[in-house]
């Protein structure tokens, strides 16, 4: 594959002819087999099991994951081209591919041990299994060092309690990578990842959460009663858990950020397809500076979000080489592209008036399903404080 660096040479930015090959692979898979049933799937809440198995075949649940570990051996940019293609049809689809992505497989392929990668990363990276990641408790989302869950060494196993919550996949996964505590004392310090397997005894799922979006993935609380979980299964250092929780997210929020752009760019072409058609007061309502302005703010924003994305998946790109961070990048694009996806989900309702509020078509969808972007794996507030730290060179 040509170096992804060169891709983004020339004034248009033009694509490889493999990145055009992936994003029209994903996007022919989604209008075609999702797109028929996306709002079947939000209204009902269940899980779209058939699609989803699908796209692992297509080598869409683990893009970046080199092929001898189940992966399609493809950049980051191939998976944030993929993520815009699924997200734009159905951001539901996009949730489940992300998590299973880079919260799941990310993790499993920088910090799991050869076993562990055979074992586990192998079958979720080609989509015969589902991952999920969790870190957030009831009392701690953005707080995520002062978690309650204990492990407790006790000989070759830890013995794990306690509740967490809205884990994304979890009624339907079949491991998750937890962060749970193994020594209180130290904060964040003490905190260690596991692998866990979803069919083993101690192991509960707990209530669904009810959900204004993004309605056909699935999220539930776990619970652990005593669930014991091999020495082996104990994913990195003990400790380490909180910089593999960190580093799993920074790449995590590239994928929210395709999924955000996904969405902002579904709801802007609603709108300028809408606006070359309904005429109000004798002419199309796009001829009307009321909307053009909307349409510019859209097609701007939308624009930006796509050069923070992209610049976010080179960095990423570049560290798979060099090592370092790439956080600042990550939550630039994050920050902005949700913010972009809300904004253009709420300008996309308002040029459809009561169209747009009506279940009849998907623009509501994209309202609803647009938000969850400024909220999960690090609010827009946490994302202003992880770039501000940065900058200011603070902790
Ligand atoms: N990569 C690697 N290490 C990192 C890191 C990163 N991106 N960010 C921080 N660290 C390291 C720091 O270097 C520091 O290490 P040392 O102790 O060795 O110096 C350590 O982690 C602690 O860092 P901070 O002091 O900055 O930690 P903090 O307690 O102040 O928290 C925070 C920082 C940015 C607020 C962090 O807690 C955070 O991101 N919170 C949001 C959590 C979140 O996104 N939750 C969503 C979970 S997933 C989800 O939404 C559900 C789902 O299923 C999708």
């Amino acid at each position: 594959m040509t170096n992804p660096v060169d891709m983004l040479v020339g004034p248009n930015l033009t694509l490889t002819p493999e990145h055009e090959m992936i994003r029209q692979t994903a996007r022919d898979f989604a209008r075609k087999e999702i797109a028929p049933i996306a709002a079947h799937f939000d209204e009902t809440g269940e899980f779209p099991f058939k699609t989803i198995k699908k796209m692992g075949a297509l080598g869409l649940m683990g893009i970046e994951i080199p092929e001898e570990y189940g992966g399609a051996g493809l950049d980051t940019l191939s998976y944030v081209l993929g993520m815009v293609e699924i997200s734009k049809v159905d951001a539901a689809h996009g949730t489940v591919m992300s998590v299973n992505n880079s919260l799941v497989c990310h993790g499993l392929h920088k910090f799991g041990a050869e076993a562990q990668k055979q074992k586990y990363l192998v079958p979720i990276a080609g989509g015969q299994q589902i991952g999920a990641y969790s870190l957030t408790e009831p009392m701690s989302g953005s707080d995520a060092g002062s978690m309650k869950s204990r492990a407790v060494r006790s000989g070759d196993h830890y013995v794990i309690n306690g509740r967490k919550s809205w884990v994304t996949s979890a009624p339907v996964a079949d491991i998750v990578v937890l962060f749970t505590m193994t020594a209180p004392e130290k904060r964040h310090k003490g905190i260690t990842a596991f692998i866990v397997e979803t069919g083993k005894p101690g192991f509960l799922r707990g209530k669904a959460e009810p959900k204004l979006g993004i309605r056909a993935s699935a999220t539930s609380e776990i619970v652990f009663e005593d669930y014991r979980c091999p020495v082996e299964d104990r994913l990195g250092e003990e400790g380490q858990g909180f910089k593999i929780a960190m580093d799993v997210l920074d790449a995590g929020r590239i994928g929210v950020a395709a999924q955000a752009l996904g969405i902002a760019e579904a709801a802007y072409e609603a709108s300028v397809a809408y606006a070359t058609e309904r005429e109000a007061f004798g002419s199309k309502i796009g001829e009307f500076q009321g909307i053009q302005f909307k349409i510019a703010d859209m097609k701007t924003r939308i624009e930006a979000s796509r050069l923070l994305i992209y610049s976010a998946a080179l960095a990423k790109e570049r560290c798979k080489t060099t090592g370092g961070r790439y956080t600042l990048e990550s939550s630039m694009a994050k920050l902005f592209a949700s913010e972009t996806a809300m904004f253009c989900a709420h300008q996309a309702v308002q040029i459809h008036g009561g169209l747009g509020y009506s279940k009849e078509l998907p623009v509501e969808r994209y309202f609803r399903d647009a938000k969850i972007t400024e909220i999960y794996e690090g609010t827009s507030e946490i994302q202003r404080l992880v770039i501000a730290r940065n900058e200011l060179g603070l902790r």
